[in-house]
C-alpha cells in the first residue's frame, strides 16, 4: 500500500493512546518477548501521564493521510549522566511499524527524527538493543545505528533470563 500524504513525525498526545494500544502489539512476536502485551487504556493513560510528569521520556508517532492515522512509533528515554561530560544519552524502544505500513520509509523518517530530537536534547549517543532478527539488523543499520559492543539484559520476572529477548 502507498503512503497517502507526507509522513508527519511529532510526540505522542494522551488521545493517541488508543491508536497506540492496537499498534504496538503489532511488533514481532516471538517465543521469548511479551513485548506485543500492552495495559489497558486506564493504566495506559497512567502511564502516559508519568512519562509527561517525568519529562524525560517521549512516545514519538509518525502519522500518515490526514494527520491522524498513526503508522508508526518508538520510545525515547533521555538519561541525565554525569559521564561524557555531564551529557545526557538515550535510548530507543518499541519501534513498532504498522505492518500493512512497511517498507515505505516510515520507520526510517520516525528514527530520524527522534535521532534530531535526541541531539537537540545535548545527547552524545543514541543506543538500542535488538534481538538480531535480520530484518532488524538491516533496519538498524540503514538509518545509522552500527554493532558495537555487547548488550546485556536480566528480566527480573524469569527465573531463567538466558532466554531473554
Ligand atoms: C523493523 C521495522 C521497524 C522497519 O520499519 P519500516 O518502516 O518497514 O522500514 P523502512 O521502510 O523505513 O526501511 C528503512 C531501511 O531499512 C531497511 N529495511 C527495512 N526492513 C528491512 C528488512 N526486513 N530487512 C532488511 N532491511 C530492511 C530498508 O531496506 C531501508 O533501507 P534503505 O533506506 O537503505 O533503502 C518494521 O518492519 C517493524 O515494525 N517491524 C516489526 C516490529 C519490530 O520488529 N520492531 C523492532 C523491535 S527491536
Amino acid at each position: 500500500m502507498a503512503v497517502v500524504g507526507a509522513v508527519v513525525c511529532r510526540q505522542a498526545q494522551r488521545s493517541d493512546l488508543t491508536a497506540l494500544l492496537t499498534l504496538i502489539p503489532q511488533i514481532e512476536r516471538d517465543s521469548c518477548s511479551d513485548g506485543a502485551q500492552v495495559p489497558a487504556l486506564a493504566r495506559a493513560e497512567a502511564i502516559f501521564d508519568q512519562m509527561v510528569r517525568h519529562g524525560n521520556v517521549c512516545i514519538f508517532v509518525a502519522t500518515v493521510a490526514d494527520g491522524t492515522d498513526i503508522a508508526a512509533t518508538c520510545t525515547m528515554t533521555i538519561a541525565p549522566s554525569l559521564s561524557h561530560g555531564g551529557r545526557p544519552s538515550a535510548t530507543i524502544e518499541t519501534v513498532v511499524v504498522a505492518a500493512q505500513r512497511r517498507g515505505q520509509g516510515i520507520g526510517k523518517q520516525l528514527l530520524t527524527y527522534a535521532f534530531a530530537y535526541a541531539r537537540e536534547a545535548g545527547c552524545y549517543k543514541v543506543q538500542l538493543i535488538t534481538r538480531g532478527r535480520p530484518d532488524q539488523v538491516g533496519f538498524y543499520r540503514s538509518v545509522g545505528f552500527s554493532w558495537e559492543g555487547i548488550g546485556f539484559k536480566v528480566y527480573l520476572d524469569r527465573d531463567d533470563s538466558s532466554h531473554g529477548g
